[in-house]
């Protein structure tokens, strides 16, 4: 018999069908029991009553654990009481796997239990729909890009050269030579964007940052476009369609998930475009105005970010941040050299940072002199030196931080339930 999945259960109703799952729960009483099957695309409760199946079906019904892998067979009704509206009369069952005592039950776990049987975990209802509520943004973003025109180009992950600092670099061996972990697939995305137009890139980037935080993670995800002949406020007006449409998205096709992870969503309905602007100077202004003794020419801090965002019911971008504490490629404010014509977007309700981005710098000469303030060497730089010298464009991109994206948008606390296999400081396992 074919195998039917749970989603598309409604569709089946009268007739016999065949699901292929794991056992999520029992109850039995007597003459019936109640077996809860789970599929990984939904849940139904089934039905099996003692005099009709055959009594070797009853009796391995009974033993039955939680997580033991089951193909059940049976015909379905709709029935407004059961969760989900369908249920599932059993005729016939099929184990295929007893499971052991399984170790996550319906009791509290703490947060290292539960990451460390992250593998057994992710079953669970709240992650599987983080899960498919990630997948969900990941979609968005490509059909959001892919139908504007962009490219997909690939970045590499093993490279020679640092971006984002040479504090953070995972170092290793590549034949004898140093080699690194990608922090930003960005430098390369600038050369695609010359080939191409618009590009982006996604794909793991890695982070040697020894924070042990709400929002660090070691490796996480990047979305990064990149587009020729953007200013940053073309940037910014890009990343702020592109976050309406992620939101709104998730909004239309994950209402249930986001029901059972219980995100109040009020907040998230009034993620549209055009979010409110402002400027460094303005934050820093507002931040000593609400008691903090920051000064100009200091980066923010998480408190800080959650400060600045109160302030809006939706995304903000900061921008015009002082050159000094953000990367070497990025474009001077010709009228204020002092600061860069960049941006941070910052998520509302105590997220921060989500998106960074910039114009790039595209004179050769200035370039030089940026890697060789930030004690870079040029020899490795070559080749992005070159994008200067043939046929140089002003240029912009940004990259959003898929698990802080998701954090938000579910409502989380900390980024670590928002990837599969979190990689974080002191955790490698499993
Ligand atoms: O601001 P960042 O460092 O920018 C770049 O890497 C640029 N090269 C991107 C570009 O312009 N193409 O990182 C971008 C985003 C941040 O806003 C944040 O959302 C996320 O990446 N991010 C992290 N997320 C989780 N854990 C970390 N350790 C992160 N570091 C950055
Ligand atoms: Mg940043």
């Amino acid at each position: 018999m074919e195998q039917t999945y749970i989603k598309d259960i409604g569709q089946h109703v009268g007739q016999t069908v065949e699901l292929r799952g794991w056992l999520y729960n029992k109850r039995s009483s007597g003459k019936i029991q109640f077996l809860l099957v789970r599929d990984g695309t939904g849940v139904i409760q089934g039905v099996m009553l003692k005099n009709e199946v055959e009594p070797e079906v009853f009796e391995a019904a009974k033993e039955l654990t939680q997580e033991s892998s089951i193909i059940v067979r049976g015909s379905v009704r709709a029935d407004e009481r059961a969760p989900g509206g369908y249920e599932l009369t059993i005729t016939d069952l099929e184990v295929v796997q007893i499971a052991d005592e399984y170790p996550i039950t319906p009791k509290e776990h703490g947060v290292e239990f539960l990451m460390n049987h992250r593998h057994l975990w992710l079953r669970s209802q709240k992650q599987h729909a983080i899960m498919k509520i990630r997948h969900e943004i990941i979609r968005a973003c490509r059909d959001f890009l892919d139908s504007r025109g962009f490219t997909q180009v690939d970045a590499p992950i093993l490279i020679n050269t640092a971006a984002e600092g040479t504090t953070t670099l995972f170092e290793t061996d590549y034949f004898g030579e140093k080699a690194y972990l990608a922090q930003t697939g960005q430098l390369y995305m600038e050369a695609a964007a010359m080939a191409f137009g618009k590009v982006y890139c996604f794909g793991p980037t890695f982070r040697a940052e020894k924070s042990k935080t709400r929002r660090h993670l070691i490796e996480f995800w990047m979305l990064e476009p990149e587009m020729a002949y953007y200013t940053n406020d073309d940037n910014m007006r890009l990343q702020e369609e592109l976050v309406s449409f992620i939101v709104q998205r998730v909004l239309e096709n994950r209402r249930r998930e986001l029901e059972i992870i219980e995100r109040d969503t009020t907040k998230l309905e009034q993620v549209k475009a055009p979010f409110p602007r402002i400027s460094y100077d303005e934050a820093i202004k507002l931040l000593q105005e609400n008691g903090s003794d920051i000064e100009w020419g200091s980066d923010f801090g998480a408190p800080d970010e959650t400060i600045i965002a109160e302030n809006f019911d939706r995304p903000v971008f900061v921008y015009g941040y002082p050159a000094e504490i953000k990367a070497f490629y990025m474009q001077p404010d010709p009228n204020r050299p002092e600061v860069v014509l960049g941006s941070d977007l910052l998520a509302p309700e105590g997220y921060g940072e989500i998106i960074g981005g910039s114009e790039r710098i595209h004179d050769y000469e200035l370039l030089r002199q940026r890697i060789a303030e930030h004690n870079l060497p040029e020899e490795d730089y070559k080749w992005y030196l070159d994008l200067r010298k043939y046929g140089s464009v002003p240029h912009s991109g940004f990259g959003l931080g898929l698990e802080r994206t998701v954090a938000w948008i579910c409502g989380l606390p900390h980024v670590r339930e928002t990837i599969p296999f979190a990689r974080l400081l002191h955790r490698m396992y499993p």
